[in-house]
């Protein structure tokens, strides 16, 4: 049997990873705070040990938190990823790393391709940025796939704050400079275990098919579950917050299409499905 280690196995990519992958057959072990500590070499070490598979998960996400703790945050998203892959290298295990959209800094207004330059705009992106650059520099076998705009049951995420604030207000303020591709914690975990199949090395993109504003997602969500909240459309500098944000987080995502064994969803579909799921299971 095919053995895994998820770390961050409890947050929302991991959960959703976790039962897809032991839906493929996969044996999987989860490490995750508070008895799992990425910046411990001794408990990562063990971590690798007990796979044939790692995937890593883990990371600082508190994007606006990390410019006050920024040394917390590097030690978390970046020397601990390049610890990994020391480790990893010395024992000859495969590991997917997960990075971001925020290593980007509107340097461009088209699709960011994987040899795009990147300018971190935060903490968060820059820690993330160097966790990357650790992780290839360590000589493993590894792959790193940055996501985007990310949402799943496990979590907190932009589609679950607008279906809450939606569902108690009659009119809702949402940014419409920043642009992306909501992309579910499920489609992403389906893309790992294609990565675990053919164990591709490199740098990777991916996201839902299509793009759209926050605030045409937010419009989305409002129509299909069928609320009578009105959507206005604002700028990012009505909501200003302690971490600056990318406003172009578009993804070319031709070079994973070509590891993929499934044709990316448009972010509309699986963004339906899961609030019809949601509907499906509140009570009236
Ligand atoms: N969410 C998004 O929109 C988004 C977008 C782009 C990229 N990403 C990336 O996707 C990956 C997964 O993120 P996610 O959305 O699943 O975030 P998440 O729900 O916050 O999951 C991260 C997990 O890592 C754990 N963790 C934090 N610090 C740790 C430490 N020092 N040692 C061990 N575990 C630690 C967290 O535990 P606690 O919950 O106890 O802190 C949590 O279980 C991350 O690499 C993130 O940077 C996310």
């Amino acid at each position: 049997m095919k053995k895994l280690a998820i770390l961050g196995g409890n947050g929302m990519l991991g959960s959703d990873l976790r039962i897809a992958a032991v839906a493929s057959g996969w044996t999987v072990q989860i490490y995750d705070l508070p008895d799992f500590q990425i910046t411990n070499s001794r408990q990562l070490e063990k971590a690798i040990e007990s796979c044939d598979c790692v995937v890593n998960c883990a990371a600082y996400t508190a994007v606006d938190k990390a410019e006050t703790e920024p040394e917390l945050c590097e030690a978390v998203n970046a020397l601990a990823v390049g610890e990994l892959g020391r480790i990893a290298a010395t024992a000859g295990k495969y590991v997917i790393h997960i990075s971001t959209d925020f290593v980007f800094g509107d340097l461009a207004d088209s699709p960011q391709s994987e040899t795009d330059l990147t300018n971190p705009l935060s903490v968060y992106g820059r820690t993330k940025l160097h966790g990357e650059q650790l992780l290839a520099a360590s000589g493993c076998h590894h792959a790193i796939i940055r996501i985007e705009w990310t949402y799943g049951r496990h979590g907190n995420n932009f589609i679950s704050k607008i279906l809450a604030l939606a569902a108690e207000r009659e009119s809702l303020k949402v940014i419409s400079d920043q642009t992306g591709a909501p992309t579910a914690t499920s489609d992403v975990a389906r893309a790992i275990l294609c990565f675990l199949d053919n164990k591709p090395d490199g740098l990777y993109h991916f996201a839902a098919d299509g793009f759209a504003s926050r605030y045409e997602v937010a419009e989305f969500i409002v129509r299909q579950s069928q609320l009578e909240t009105s959507v206005l459309p604002c700028l990012s500098d009505a909501f200003p917050t302690p971490a600056v944000r990318p406003k172009n987080s578009k993804f070319n995502c031709k070079k994973i299409d070509r590891i993929l064994s499934f044709k990316r969803p448009r972010w509309q579909d699986t963004l339906a499905d899961f609030i019809n799921a949601i509907k499906s299971q509140t009570p009236k």
